[in-house]
């Protein structure tokens, strides 16, 4: 193949034929391009600087031209730009500016710049870029390429160029050893322009975190380190107008069913497995659960028909916990058992807070007394918060997501295809994790206040990733590990399985046209580079992960890039927009109790549970901070909806079109399956969830 012929302005119309369009048959004549230049729809992304223009042929380049002295938010301006000679293929535009102006610094954010060739085609040079005084960026435009396919020296050298440039600007730093790296920038003022918050959402996460505060000062929860005197006083100062579910948890809270319905369908769901054998230390008998297997069936019967499951939170045995006046807190790592019943309900039938069974350590029973009954699930609700926040929800997908997205900065550059795929599932993430280590998981964040605190929190953190899998990262095969493929009403699983394999057809259509062969894999070593850095950075080089450090195949970039879009995405909104829902009644999700769990059996009454949950003044805390981050911003960005155009081929338009009919039919699914359930589950409908993670 010539190579002039895999310049850009060339077209792919079939498999490895390219088709020359802006360069080879014009005459060196006078010829004239028009430019369509569109400026960011977000406040002050307009200037009064001076921005110039050069476009880059293989012959020639055109003059330095001034494109205009104003350019406003959301306005498209048309230029024309006019050469006197043929410039040959055009390869680059090159964006510009003004180092010297009298008016104070106003960034430029540019979004696209259409060029009309003066052979009449149209060719799409994506930007998403600010421009700062004296900035230059040089622009690719057209088709997306990998490195082997850019033939002309200039190309090359520009992507190489971009590509050490990234480097520096987005660093690797080690944030506590063990864990996954995170971006080296702690100060949120140092945050490179392209991936800071806009002013709208910084804005709207300040206003948010104020609201949320002003409801604890109202109600005086900001200055009381008292206990709560009652669960009507939990709710009187509880705002759950926005949230039904709230309302319904708080009502529900202590009965055995939903305390099984939110093991599946709450922002948990990925501790149940089925039960086949009980463990050595969960020393569950016969006798114990006869009252409770309505079938009437042994315990060994039901465990053989697939009817039991357990909930065991081993992981967090022996962590370092928060000391208060000296005293280490409990925070006990329970094992809960549950019972399938013939009515399709899952209800707990056995828990043991401690691993290690012993006299001081019983297996709590339904039928012990309510109090010891509800003190037993009130443990196992405190691991599950803490297991919930620190490893499904912090390190399964922001960290994991911010790891995807440095990797996708250094290493794939902007016209590479799979930069324009996965970089809007990439929108905010790393502003937001900067946010979490300040407010969330940091030594100044809430998790400082949990039972585990700071060092009991980073230690959860690091068992988790070690003992993560890229195996469980993909919904079909963590469903079927977990022995959950026929458990009824598990509406997290219908629909992650159904989004799973929506996002999978679609990724494999667009790899599939940018990789035809699984040679074109090995050959492209930017892609190779993505893969290791993630394995090394994300996964510490852990083999036993699974996790890939390269790809062989065609087969196996589709399922990683399918992992990372559905983790960063659905995954995210599976475990992030219920946490109102199932967290903002505190007694479900304690996070800190400040009594041990009882030794022996009897003892305890309504006063010991409202001795053991939480203060008022961490309540208020919690329930802000869940209300927080469960909002929904005014700049949303649905799964599937690419409001930045990067990509030119018509034939991968025309994907992400069908991508987006697959998405809106799921939708209407869910949304009638919803109105014929009590409580609906509504977290993985396709309109709520964002393509990436912001909050
Ligand atoms: C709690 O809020 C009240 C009312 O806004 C304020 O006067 C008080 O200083 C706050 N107390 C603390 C400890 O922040
Ligand atoms: C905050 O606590 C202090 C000390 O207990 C008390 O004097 C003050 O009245 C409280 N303020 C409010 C707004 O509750
Ligand atoms: C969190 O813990 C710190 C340190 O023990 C304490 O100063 C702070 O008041 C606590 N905050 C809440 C909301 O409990
Ligand atoms: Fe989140």
């Amino acid at each position: 193949m010539p190579s002039h012929l895999t310049f850009l302005g060339c077209k792919l119309v079939s498999g490895f034929i390219f088709v020359c369009l802006s360069c080879c048959s014009y005459p060196g004549v006078m010829a004239d391009f028009t430019l369509e230049v569109t400026t960011g729809s977000m406040s002050y992304a307009g200037t009064f600087d001076h921005l110039y223009v050069t476009l880059i042929g293989t012959k020639r380049s055109s003059e330095h031209t001034q494109l205009t002295s104003e350019v406003e938010s959301e306005k498209m301006g048309t230029y024309s730009v006019t050469t006197l000679l043929s410039l040959g293929c055009l390869l680059l535009l090159k964006l510009e500016k003004d180092p010297f102006h009298e008016s104070p610094e106003q960034s430029w954010y540019c979004s696209k710049i259409v060029v009309r060739t003066p052979e009449g085609d149209e060719i799409l040079f994506p930007c998403h870029t600010w421009l700062t005084r004296g900035g230059v960026v040089f622009l690719r435009g057209g088709r997306a390429t990998k490195v082997f396919e850019d033939g002309d020296p200039r190309l090359v050298n520009q992507r190489k160029k971009e590509r050490v440039q990234q480097k520096l600007t987005f660093k690797w730093d080690e944030y506590e050893e063990g864990l996954a790296y995170v971006l080296y920038i702690k100060d949120p003022r140092s945050i490179p322009a392209d991936i800071r918050y806009s002013y709208e959402k910084a804005f709207q996460v300040a206003y948010f975190k104020e609201a949320a505060s002003a409801v604890v000062r109202k109600h005086g929860l900001n200055n009381s380190t008292d206990r709560w005197e009652s669960f009507e006083a939990i709710k009187a100062v509880s705002w759950f107008k926005q949230s039904p579910i709230a309302e319904y948890v708080s009502e529900h809270w202590k009965d055995d069913d939903f305390f099984g319905y939110q093991l599946l369908n709450g922002v948990n769901p990925f501790v149940i497995q089925r039960c086949s054998k009980l463990p050595s230390n969960f020393p569950v008998t016969e006798d114990m659960v006869r009252p409770f297997l309505t079938s009437g069936n042994s315990l060994a019967a039901e465990m053989e028909m697939g009817s039991i499951f357990i909930n065991d939170y081993k992981i967090m045995e022996g962590l370092p916990t928060r000391v208060i006046d000296g005293n280490p807190v409990a925070f006990p790592a329970p094992l809960c058992l549950l019972y399938l019943n013939p009515e399709k309900k899952l209800k707990p039938i056995a828990i043991q807070i401690f691993q290690q069974p012993s006299e001081e350590n019983p297996i709590f029973l339904p039928s012990d007394s309510e109090t010891d009954w509800l003190l037993a699930k009130i443990f196992v609700r405190n691991a599950d918060a803490i297991h919930h926040q620190l490893i499904s929800h912090i390190q399964n997908t922001h960290l994991l997501a911010e790891i995807f997205t440095i990797a996708t900065l250094r290493n794939l550059p902007k016209v590479h295809p799979l930069h324009k795929l996965l970089i809007p599932h990439h929108r905010y993430t790393v502003s937001t994790n900067i946010l979490a280590r300040s407010q969330v998981y940091g030594k100044a964040g809430v998790v400082v206040n949990t039972s585990v605190g700071y060092d009991g929190g980073i230690e959860l953190m690091r068992r988790g990733l070690s003992k993560l899998t890229y195996a469980s990262l993909c919904v079909p095969e963590d469903i079927a590990a977990r022995g959950l493929e026929s458990i009824p009403n598990f509406y997290y699983r219908d629909d992650a399985l159904r989004l799973w394999n929506i996002i999978s057809s679609f990724v494999k259509t667009v790899v599939a046209y940018y990789y035809p062969s699984d040679s074109e894999v090995s050959a492209d070593p930017e892609l190779q580079e993505w893969a290791n850095e993630i394995f090394y950075y994300g996964f510490l080089g852990n083999h036993n992960s699974g996790i890939p450090s390269n790809f062989q195949s065609v087969e196996e970039v589709i399922k990683f890039i399918t992992m990372v879009i559905f983790t960063s995405s659905c995954q995210h909104a599976a475990v992030n927009l219920g946490q109102f829902d199932f967290q903002g009644w505190v007694p479900n999700a304690p996070f800190l109790l400040l009594q041990p769990p009882p030794k022996t059996k009897g003892q305890s009454n309504m006063e010991t549970i409202l001795e053991t949950l939480p203060d008022k003044l961490f309540s208020g805390r919690l329930m802000a901070i869940v209300w927080q981050v469960s909002r929904k911003y005014d700049d949303f960005v649905p799964l599937g909806t690419y409001p930045d155009q990067h990509f030119d081929e018509p034939a991968v338009l025309q994907m992400i079109q069908d991508f987006q009919a697959q998405l809106s039919s799921l939708s209407v699914a869910i949304t009638k399956r919803n109105s014929e359930l009590e409580l609906p589950y509504n977290y993985l409908n396709p309109t709520e969830i964002e393509n990436s993670v912001t909050s």
